[in-house]
């Protein structure tokens, strides 16, 4: 072809390429759950997509891709075209921990992804079936020495939050319960209702309705201070464990590659819907922490990603977790 056809066609390319961009979204947006629907994650990302299909004119579809904590969801978000119409909802423990869990890990959090921002930051509970025979943290801390080996603590998998965060919650402890995966802390709920799992430790989004209907024990939240949305749950510093303070959170990505432009319509899909009355309300109800406008932006997300993972990488190898 003639230097001035390429010439030509290259123009005619970047054209396409910047109406694309600027038309973009032309049609619905998939938004990869990692993980079982009714769980935290998946709540989250239904709440902020809804008012975001708003602002964008075409509808988020949320796709739940579930298995191995996460993993398996966002690696599918990692490699898939990076044109904006896959995101995907990652949080501390896809984007944190999984490095350290996943020696084979397909995607690298802190390169393999364009962040969009951060939706939620969801502090951790430690909660049980209600027919556990404690009444306060300290009691349960007892009971779960003297039990372990009888306990079942239900997890959404090695690398998930609430696998995570209960890695840690077992060392300090010092002890060995049987760990059971689901693909989300939805289904692992439903079983803690039900009693045919022991304990948790889960994001407060997917507990809250369960803890003020009774139907499981909220023995401590495991952050500085109490939650507005559970009132009466003690910190973990009142209740006797001042050491598991612990918080999760949830975000967007994209893949790498993706458009700046592109990525700048997400974040500001996501930051007015973050600002939005009633999508603050239901997610302040559920107990989430809403970023503030310099904690939303992309990359102020880089940096959380790069700390997470900087942070959690000793803390489980030293744990000696592995997933496999
Ligand atoms: C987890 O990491 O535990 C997940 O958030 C569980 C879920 O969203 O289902």
């Amino acid at each position: 072809m003639k230097s001035y056809m390429v010439a030509v066609a290259a123009m005619a390319l970047a054209i396409g390429g910047a109406q694309a961009q600027s038309n973009y979204p032309e049609r619905p947006v998939t938004m990869i759950v990692p993980f079982a629907a009714g769980g935290p994650t998946d709540v989250v990302a239904r709440i902020v997509g809804e008012h975001m299909s708003r602002t964008l004119g075409q509808q988020i579809v949320i796709e739940n891709v579930a298995g191995a904590g996460g993993t398996t969801g966002i690696t599918r978000g990692a490699q898939a075209n990076a044109d904006g119409y896959t995101i995907m909802m990652g949080h501390m423990g896809t984007h944190g921990a999984a490095p350290a869990l996943y020696p084979n890990l397909k995607y690298d959090p802190t390169k393999d992804f364009a962040p969009v921002g951060l939706a939620a930051g969801t502090p951790i509970l430690v909660v049980s079936k209600n027919a556990i025979p404690a009444k306060t943290l300290k009691e349960f801390m007892d009971y779960a020495k003297a039990n372990a080996s009888k306990l079942n603590e239900a997890h959404a998998g090695v690398g998930s939050v609430s696998h995570t965060t209960c890695t840690l919650f077992n060392e300090q402890l010092g002890i060995k319960p049987n760990r059971v995966a689901y693909r989300g802390t939805g289904p692992a709920l439903n079983d803690l209702v039900a009693g045919q799992v022991d304990y948790a430790c889960d994001q407060i989004v997917n507990l809250v309705p369960q803890i003020k209907a009774g139907t499981i024990k909220a023995f401590a939240i495991a952050t500085a201070q109490r939650n507005p949305a559970l009132p009466d749950v003690p910190t973990t510093i009142e209740a006797g464990m001042p050491d598991y303070q612990v918080s999760a959170w949830n975000a967007i990505f994209a893949p790498k590659g993706t458009p700046e432009a592109i990525v700048t319509k997400l974040n500001d899909a996501l930051s007015k819907a973050l600002d939005d009355e009633n999508t603050r309300k239901r997610l302040l109800e559920l107990g989430a922490d809403i970023p503030d406008a310099k904690g939303r932006t992309p990359r102020a997300l880089q940096q959380l990603v790069d700390s997470e993972v900087g942070r959690w990488t000793p803390v489980l190898k030293a744990a000696g977790v592995t997933a496999n």
